[in-house]
């Protein structure tokens, strides 16, 4: 078993609310990670500001910079690299992962969705959820491959959809059960408990 903790890098564009119940349960004495980086690719990201405010090496790196996604990609593959990154956590990273960086972190890029996936991917989950009437939404952690939101799904968690639900009231009470299993992916992640086989996760006990 391994003795240090597992870096990982959070990637967002956003607020960041997943990156820092991350950050809070890193800080437990039982932790087996450590958020190593953030990086943004939106300078205003308020994720960002925290990671700074809380001094954790973090980055805004602007996609126009670069001639092409692949070129964008490849840059964070050095930084990534230089930071000894070993797990890469999108969390609010509003932009579709291409192959490159996909097959050099094979197995190591995770997402959260706000839907029990494959039940409504992409944007604004939770009103295609509030819009298609279910009555059970939640949340989903999955690996992630070359499509939006396919990947192996690793853990979810349901939430009730109540009859009153605006797309506000169900996507508070789904952010809080993101905030809960995303942690725990990433320990079970570093405990060596994620299996891929065949396309499907298998959790270790
Ligand atoms: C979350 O709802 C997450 O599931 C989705 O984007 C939102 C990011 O929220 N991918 P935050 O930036 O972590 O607060």
């Amino acid at each position: 078993m391994r003795t240090s903790k597992g870096k990982i890098a959070v990637l967002l564009s956003g607020r960041g609310s997943n990156f820092e119940a991350m950050y809070k349960n890193s800080l437990a004495d039982d932790s087996n990670f450590k958020i190593a980086l953030v990086i943004s690719n939106k300078k205003k990201a308020k994720g960002l500001e925290t990671a700074i405010s809380l001094s954790i090496p973090a980055l805004y790196i602007r996609p126009r910079d670069y001639s092409s996604k692949e070129e964008y990609e490849k840059h964070l593959i050095t930084i990534l690299k230089e930071n000894n990154i070993e797990l890469i956590c999108l969390a609010g990273f509003m932009r579709v992962i291409s192959p490159v960086l996909i097959k050099e972190y094979s197995g190591k890029i995770t997402n959260i969705h706000p839907s029990l996936l494959p039940s409504f991917p992409g944007l604004d989950a939770q009103k295609q959820a509030l819009d298609a009437g279910v009555k059970i939404s939640g949340c989903t952690v999955h690996f992630v491959d070359e499509g939006v939101d396919s990947g192996p799904v690793i853990m979810q968690a349901e939430v009730k959809v109540k009859a009153d639900d605006s797309e506000e009231s169900l996507s508070a009470r789904i952010l809080k059960e993101e905030h809960r299993i995303y942690s725990e992916v990433v320990r079970l992640f570093f405990l060596e408990k994620l299996i891929i086989d065949d396309g499907k996760v298998k959790i270790l006990t």
